[in-house]
């Protein structure tokens, strides 16, 4: 049914289709023609609706293609091995899946659409079909379990080098590793890490970025706190030339870390923070600590300089700034 309708659509190419002809041709009430158009939005179509003329579709969701992301790839490993499928619960389990049966380092799945996208703490991300980045890389570092908070810092300073260098957007990491613009978020990271003896075996890094989501296709209780590529510099962005870049961006910074240890990323990381000299408060499992925003130690933990003169470092936790940002 969907399917007669699109085509009816795609057969009347910007021009008002009513709801009384669709349901006329298709043989369908009208509250079916609208519940359709409903979940055709859901896929990533967009329509106009204006009362008396109708419908009209304005936009087909983009698909990412494997061969116009390989040409653009400019890497040696990462990315070199690729998977985009059209939906699927979370492209983390799909990694992990992929490298329990033999995915090598580098290997990538990206999604148009995640069902069940998870984020830290248990959160949901929201990752509407065929506007965003859903995407999980496999990684086998070798480096002792307890480094692996330097990698999700490395690929926050990834991600943010690679979307200024494609989109001139402000974008700035919240710690540990939350890309903002204008103080809301667009990008969001999850490294998960397998195990055994306490030996690491491997990091599925999972990023999130959104990157052509529209107005609407936020749900509510995002809408103000999330923000999106293109939502901020007012154009579409081509997401395999993102990605691409990306890919770029992560490998030279891993190679940099394999050969140099944490303190140039730990450099880098600074010179991209939004918090840094903010005063925060940091939500921690053992409660609340506030201060002045340093900087990083060498293990990646953010250094707070509290009221009272005190240094306290914070290991994991929610950032919330109680201060006014500088623009940047
Ligand atoms: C966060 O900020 O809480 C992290 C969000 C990470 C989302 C990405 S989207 C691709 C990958 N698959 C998931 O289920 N989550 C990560």
């Amino acid at each position: 049914m969907n399917d007669r309708m699109l085509a009816w659509f795609q057969a009347h190419p910007n021009e008002f289709v009513s709801g009384e002809e669709i349901s006329r041709e298709l043989n369908i009430s009208r509250t079916a023609v609208w519940k359709h158009i409903n979940r055709l939005r859901a896929k990533g179509f967009e329509f106009e609706a204006v009362p008396k003329l109708g419908y009209r579709l304005l936009q087909q969701p983009t698909r990412l293609d494997e061969i116009s992301l390989l040409t653009q790839l400019k890497t040696r490993t990462l990315g070199r091995q690729i998977r985009i499928v059209a939906r699927t619960e979370s492209t983390q389990n799909e990694a992990l899946q992929w490298a329990e049966n033999g995915a090598q380092e580098g290997a990538l799945v990206i999604a148009e659409e995640q069902t069940g996208g998870r984020g830290r703490r248990g959160r949901v991300w929201h990752s509407p079909p065929g506007k965003g980045i859903w995407m999980s890389m496999v990684l086998t570092p070798r480096i002792p379990l307890h480094f692996t908070p330097h990698l999700t810092l490395l690929t926050a300073v990834a991600l943010c080098r690679a979307i200024k260098r494609i989109v001139p957007v402000p974008v700035g990491i919240k710690w540990p590793n939350d890309l903002l613009i204008h103080e809301r978020k667009v990008c969001g990271i999850l490294l998960e890490s397998q195990a055994e003896d306490e030996r690491l075996i491997r990091v599925i890094a999972g990023i999130g970025i959104s990157v052509n989501l529209d107005e609407q296709d936020y749900p509510d209780h995002l809408r103000s706190i999330a923000t999106s590529l293109k939502r901020e510099y007012g154009h579409e962005i081509d997401r395999a030339t993102l990605l691409a870049e990306i890919c770029l961006e992560l490998e030279q910074l891993y190679k940099l870390y394999e050969e140099q240890g944490f303190g140039p990323i730990r450099t880098l990381w600074e010179a991209q923070s939004v918090t840094i000299g903010r005063e925060v408060s940091v939500a921690t499992p053992y409660g609340d600590v506030t201060g002045t925003a340093q900087g990083l130690d060498e293990s990646g933990a953010l250094v707070l300089l509290g009221q009272d003169g005190q240094y306290r470092k914070v290991f994991s936790g929610d950032v919330h700034f109680t201060s006014e940002g500088t623009a940047f």
